[in-house]
Formats: C-alpha cells, structure tokens, sequence
C-alpha cells in the first residue's frame, strides 16, 4: 500500500483529466501540490479538449487511453501513487439519445478502475455526481444528505449510482482503500458548450437568444469549479476511507435566473431567451447539505458570489472564443434535431 501522506511528493492520475472537472482538478493540484507529478488519463472523446492543460507540460504528462481497456488502466494505476477517477460520460441529455457509451464507461469503465487499484493497492477518490440521489421537489424544504436513498432518473445518473455501489461495495469486500464525493452542478472555465451556463454564453455571443428547457423553474445547485476542486484535494488529505462526502456551496438558482443574469451581465434584455421543448423525465430541483465535509473535514467554498463567477465565466468565453468554436456547430446540430 502506498502511504498517502501530503507532506511526501505524490504521483497522481488524474482519469477524465482533459475534460471540464479534471482539467481544472488539475491545474489546482498543479498550482497547490507543487512537488507531485500529474499523470493525466484520458480517451479524448469529444467532451475534452487537449488544449485545456496547456502551459503545466513540466509537472503533467497525458495518456490516451480508455479506462475500460484492461491492460493500459491497469499500468497507469500500478506506476502512481492515488488516482483520482473523473473519467465519465457526463451529459443528460446525451444520455437520454444514446445510453451505451454512459452504461460502458462509467459502469465498465468504473469496474476496470477498482480492480487496478484493488491489484495495485492504490488510495482512490471517486468522483461523482448529486444526481443519484434524483430530484427534490420545489417545495421540499430538504436537501440531499450522504444517506438520501438513491433514485437517478436517467442513464447518466443511474450509471454514475451505479459506479458509485461498485466503489462501496469493492471497499466493502475487497478493502479497496477508497472515497466518494457527490457534487453539485459546476461551472467556470472550459466546460464543453453542451451544458446550460456556456451554451447560453455562446449563444449569446454569436447574437443567438438563450434556450430554457420547458417552464426554467427547475433549480439546480451551482458551485464554482475551484470549489469543487478544494473539495476534492481536502477529502484526499484528511477524509476518512470508505466514506461519502456531499459537496455543495448553498449555490440554488432556477434556471430561469441563472439566464436571466447571464443576459444581465452581457447588456442584454434579460427576458430575451426562448422556451423550447423540455427534456424527457428533467429533474425538477438538486441541493445540497454538505455539512459532513464543513464540519468533519473544515471545508468551506470560497467562490460563493454567483454572479461575480458568472461575470467571470463570460469573461473567460469572450476572450477564448478560440477554444470554444470548434465544438460549437456540432453541439447546436444536436441540439436542433431534438427541438432544442
Ligand atoms: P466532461 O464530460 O467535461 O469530461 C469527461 C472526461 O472524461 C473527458 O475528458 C473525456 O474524454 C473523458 N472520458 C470519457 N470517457 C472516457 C473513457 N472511457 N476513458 C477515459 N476517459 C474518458 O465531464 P465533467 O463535467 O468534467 O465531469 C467529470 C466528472 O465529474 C464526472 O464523473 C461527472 O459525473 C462528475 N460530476 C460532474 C458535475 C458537473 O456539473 N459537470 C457535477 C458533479 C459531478
Ligand atoms: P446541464 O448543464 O445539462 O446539467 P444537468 O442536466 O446535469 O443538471 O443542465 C442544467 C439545467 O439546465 C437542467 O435543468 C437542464 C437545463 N438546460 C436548459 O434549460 N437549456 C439548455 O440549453 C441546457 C443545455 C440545459
């Protein structure tokens, strides 16, 4: 077993590391680990982007590889220390078009993980998504608590419920040396156009109106990416294996508001968006209670004014526009087809 200590030097992998989470994960860790070395793991499937890890080449190399491919996964895990496991489909509504990559990767995939660091005797932190818990409605007073029964709604919550038992279950029987942690809806800087805070974001700059799905009362629990990411490194520090913790920064928006206000901050009316169709079985409202990690581990978000993370977010779209583009065409196709 490989000691994790934070005073040693640490080799890291990072799965899922050139996509939204991971790449900011590791730009953190690159900035607040300055002796570990970041090993990050990933298929490049069209949710990354290469591009987002530019300028840490000294402290990060990249391996492209599946997670699911038994043999690669097996000898990244054996030559690092901890790994960290981002590497998921991620997105609803992809999930709802197509299941299988989702089923494969984040339930498979997951499998083939365990079993290295099971082999290899490796710390993990899993990562995952508040989303298992299903939805609350809008009246419930209640948020989502590390022992909220799980009931996803979707192919992507059900597989990432789905890899999260797996990860419980090889700690259980198998003394998996291993953590969880449930976040809420992120944003910041290099998440694909796909998901609700840059689509609008892009729109808007290519002189398009925002789309709210269905009524935009749905409500959705935002916590800036960074957060999420000193979340993450305080339950590698100081969590305890084999446990849960729910990650959350009291960040409740409509999504109505959430486009209202990007339209605010972009000098627009902020009524001009459009309603188009909503999507099959949408969760209606996702919060989070995270005071397991606030009061057990001491984590508190620093992030906590929304809008000043949205003006900076849009700042970070009006001047990469570079970055963006190239998914954008292909997202908007999709998104067309489904009336959307
Ligand atoms: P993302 O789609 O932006 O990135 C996923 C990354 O995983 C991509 O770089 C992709 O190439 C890689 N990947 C996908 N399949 C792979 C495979 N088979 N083998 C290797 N690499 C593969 O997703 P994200 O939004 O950054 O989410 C990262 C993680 O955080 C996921 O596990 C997700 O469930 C979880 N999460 C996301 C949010 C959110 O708001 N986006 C909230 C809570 C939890
Ligand atoms: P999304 O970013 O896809 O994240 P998730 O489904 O994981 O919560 O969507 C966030 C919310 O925004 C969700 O309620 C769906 C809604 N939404 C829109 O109203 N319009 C859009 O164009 C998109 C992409 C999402």
């Amino acid at each position: 077993m490989s000691v994790y200590n934070i005073y040693r030097m640490h080799k890291i992998l990072v799965t899922g590391g050139a996509g939204f989470i991971g790449s900011n994960f590791v730009r953190y860790i690159y900035r607040n680990r300055p002796g570990w070395q970041i090993e990050v793991y990933d298929k490049l499937t069209y949710a990354s982007d290469k591009s987002s890890l530019i300028g840490l080449e000294d402290r990060v190399s990249l391996t492209v590889a599946d997670i699911c491919d038994e043999n690669s996964i097996n000898e990244a895990v054996a030559r690092n220390d901890l790994i960290v496991h981002f590497a998921a489909e991620s997105h609803n509504d992809n999930s709802l078009a197509s299941p299988w990559p989702f089923v494969n990767t984040n339930l498979v995939g997951t499998y083939r993980v365990l079993e290295a660091v099971r082999q290899y005797h490796k710390r993990l932190h899993h990562i995952s998504t508040d989303e298992v818990y299903g939805d609350l409605s809008l009246n419930d007073p209640s948020k989502f608590k590390p022992d909220t029964p799980y009931n996803p709604s979707s192919p992507y919550s059900s597989t990432k419920a789905g890899s999260d038992l797996l990860v419980r279950a090889w700690i259980r029987s198998f003394d998996v040396q291993a953590t969880i942690s449930n976040c809420s809806n992120n944003y910041g800087p290099y998440q694909h156009v796909e998901k609700l805070i840059p689509r609008q974001i892009t729109e808007i700059i290519e002189g398009r109106k925002p789309k709210i799905y269905g009524t935009g009362d749905n409500i959705r629990d935002w916590i800036h990416v960074e957060d999420h990411s000193s979340g993450v490194l305080t339950i590698l520090d100081k969590g305890k294996i084999g446990e849960t913790y729910l990650i959350g920064a009291n960040g409740e928006k409509s999504n109505k508001e959430v486009v209202e206000t990007i339209l605010e901050l972009m000098g627009k009316d902020s009524k001009d968006y459009e309603l188009v169709n909503d999507r099959p079985g949408h969760d209606m409202r996702y919060a989070i209670d995270a005071s397991k990690l606030n009061n057990e581990l001491g984590w508190q978000p620093k992030f906590t004014d929304f809008k000043k993370g949205l003006q900076a977010t849009i700042k970070w779209y009006e001047a990469n526009r570079d970055w963006w583009l190239p998914q954008k065409n292909a997202t908007e196709a999709k998104y067309k087809e489904l009336g959307r």
